[in-house]
């Protein structure tokens, strides 16, 4: 029977992983992966992973002494991974997609919340406080929406914007042909949006690409939301912004520094990152801690998927949803040698 060591476990990782399993000794760990957990994978034959795992080089060189042969990400981003220091030691596979709709629907439903503070109310009324005293919001209709990252969360949510009735742009360097998506260039999108919501991947070209200067570029009173990756929103900048009255409420299912943090519960302590404080502490700013994919479906397409995963990575078929150094971004077609039928290396 192969060996995975699971890490970040959280219950309802072990629920559906259990249901599902059939043929692997899963051993589940409540710890994180990074260099100083590593040696819990030894002996095992893959490694199951999550968002905030810190998969550096060191990470990968000790799951590479230890014999570990695959690292299943049980996520579609994987901005957690040093590709280059996994390029020919070990296979990296993902769920590329588990519920697109699962996060669209979550990033909408932050911007309902948000606009008409549905949050406040909820606490006031249960406190017998029927004042509508600073809860006006504003018409969603006829809004503009700009969506950053036509993929497969970013589409959805752009529809599901039409469905409100509120106009649409987007911006993505790899624009889709005849799908009827109004693209325009990110100063434009900045310019004309009412909402902006991202949905594009963190890289090294969308790291704080909403940063002081983007916010600058911003109508007053604007609403931001981010599903997509904490980074890709300098969060001082966010702060300053908000300060500013340029963004009317922010909705925000990651956070940059999210990696000690998110998951877990820190209700009894102080937390040392003011940042996030501050933002906690904005009534017109809404977190949630990277929940937005967490449904029945998605869970149960994450397990189906790794399984799936795993069972080609040991049968020695071509890994349909690997990737590597070379074909990260999925445009790299020159270099990708999954593409042409063949595992990655
Ligand atoms: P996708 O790969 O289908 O779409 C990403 C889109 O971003 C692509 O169209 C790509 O061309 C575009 N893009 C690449 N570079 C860009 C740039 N510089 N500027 C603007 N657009 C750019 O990915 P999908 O499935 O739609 O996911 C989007 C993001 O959502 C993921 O990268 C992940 O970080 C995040 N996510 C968050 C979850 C959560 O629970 N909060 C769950 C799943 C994904």
């Amino acid at each position: 029977m192969k060996k995975i060591a699971f890490f970040d476990t959280k219950p309802y990782d072990r629920y559906w992983f259990d249901h599902f399993n059939q043929h692997y000794e899963i051993n589940y760990f409540e710890s994180k992966l990074n260099e100083k957990t590593a040696q819990l994978a030894n002996g095992a034959d893959a490694v199951c992973a999550f968002v905030n795992d810190t998969i550096n080089a060191q990470t990968i060189d000790l799951l590479n002494q230890y014999g570990v042969q695959v690292i299943a990400m049980r996520c579609s981003g994987y901005n957690n991974i040093d590709m280059k220091a996994a390029y020919k030691k070990i296979h990296i596979v993902r769920v590329p997609i588990y519920s697109p709709y699962a996060v669209a629907e979550h990033t909408m439903g932050l911007l309902l919340c948000l606009n008409r503070k549905i949050h406040r109310a909820y606490n006031r009324t249960r406190d017998f406080n029927f004042s509508l005293n600073g809860l006006t919001g504003i018409d969603l209709h006829n809004k503009t929406a700009g969506i950053i990252g036509t993929g497969n969360i970013g589409r959805i949510f752009l529809d599901i914007c039409r469905g409100f009735g509120m106009k649409t742009i987007a911006y993505d360097p790899y624009p889709i042909a005849n799908a009827g998506i109004t693209y325009v260039d990110l100063p434009t999108l900045f310019k004309e949006s009412d909402v902006i919501s991202l949905h594009c991947p963190l890289t090294d070209k969308t790291y704080h690409i909403l940063d002081s200067q983007a916010f600058a570029q911003m109508k007053k009173g604007v609403f931001i939301l981010n599903t997509s990756r904490g980074a890709l929103i300098e969060s001082s900048a966010l702060l300053k912004a908000l300060n500013q009255e340029i963004v009317r409420g922010a909705g925000l299912d990651v956070y940059e520094e999210e990696a000690d943090l998110f998951f877990e519960d820190f209700s009894g302590s102080i937390i040392k990152d003011e940042t996030l404080a501050l933002l906690v502490s904005c009534p017109n700013v809404l977190l949630t801690s990277h929940q937005a994919f967490l449904t029945e479906e998605a869970l149960s397409n994450i397990v189906h998927v790794t399984l799936k995963n795993l069972d080609s990575f040991f049968s020695g078929e071509v890994l349909e949803n690997e990737i590597c150094y070379y074909c990260e971004d999925g445009k790299n077609t020159e270099n990708c040698k999954r593409k042409k039928g063949e595992r990655c290396f």
